[in-house]
């Protein structure tokens, strides 16, 4: 088995042009098939409380949820860097409850590093959190806990002015201590001269093909979104299609007794079945049919 990616290595995969592949997931057995194919981070992503859990935006999902998920991908997959994604309200309100969710997230989880959003306060939280150890991702341009503050679901760094706030924004979160930077719904070149501007990996979603690397959300990728998929989304299977084939193949069997079959039952010799009945017939077993 290959090593654990590090932190380093990262780092050296930006300097030899190498890129950084990245997919979200929340459970063991994404995580196992994401190591097969050699992914190298697998981000627990707030994306959950949508894709998982049902909620209609990523601010419900609660630390305690995000800790259930994040545990069963670090025991799914031993190489990919595991970063667990510090939902809505674990970090905002001080340093202090910032380091103190994110110490739960490797303590308790078995999270490499942690990711946050934002550019404004999260730069002291991401100082707090790297000087108590811990890896932090930056997340910029559409950050979807903050969505109604941006206005909806909408590409940033749009404008000269938006894209050089992100620009200088990329800048600070480098500053401050992260170790990498995702960069959501910008347009190509904002995120081309981010990437050239700053020394840690760009992680693109939405964001051009320039980024260091790329992330993409396990269920759009798959094909298994229900509702909006967003453009810069790239499906690569049907699932959710052959999933819902199986189940009404499934229904129809039993619907129709045609399942299980005798190779899905078990043995018994004719011999224990005679006697089985022998005894009923005897009213030995307890329960008399009179
Ligand atoms: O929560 C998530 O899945 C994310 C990715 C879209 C970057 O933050």
């Amino acid at each position: 088995m290959k090593t654990k990616v590090s932190l380093t290595d990262l780092a050296a995969m930006k300097q030899r042009g190498e890129k950084i592949v990245t997919v979200t997931a929340y459970d063991a057995p994404s995580a196992r098939l994401a190591e097969a194919a050699d992914v190298d981070i697998l981000l627990v992503g707030d994306s959950a409380a949508m894709t998982v859990l049902g909620y209609e935006s990523t601010l419900p999902v609660t630390v305690d949820d995000m800790l259930v998920l994040t545990r069963a991908v670090a025991r799914g997959a031993r190489r990919p860097l595991i970063v667990a994604d510090m939902p809505f309200g674990s970090f905002q309100v001080s340093n202090r409850t910032a380091v103190k969710n994110a110490v739960r997230f490797v303590k308790e989880a078995g999270a490499d590093a942690v990711k946050i959003e934002g550019a404004g306060t999260a730069l002291s939280r991401v100082r707090a959190l790297v000087d108590a150890g811990i890896p932090v991702m930056g997340h910029i341009g559409l950050t979807p806990q903050s969505a109604t503050m941006l206005g909806g679901y909408k590409p940033q760094g749009r404008t000269a002015v938006e894209a050089r706030r992100l620009q200088a924004a990329a800048v600070a979160l480098e500053s401050a201590g992260c170790f990498a930077l995702v960069l959501e719904a910008v347009p190509p070149p904002v995120a081309t001269h981010i990437t050239k501007a700053i020394r840690i990996p760009t992680i693109g979603i939405g964001a051009g093909a320039s980024c260091d690397g790329q992330v993409l959300v396990w269920h759009d990728l798959l094909g298994l979104t229900d509702g909006h998929v967003p453009r810069f989304v790239k499906q690569y299977a049907d699932i959710g299609g052959a999933v819902l084939t199986a189940l009404k193949a499934y229904v129809a069997d039993v619907r129709e007794s045609r399942f299980p079959e005798k190779q899905h039952t078990y043995a018994m010799v004719d011999e224990q079945v005679e006697l089985f009945e022998a005894e009923l017939a005897a009213g030995s077993l307890g329960r008399s049919r009179t």
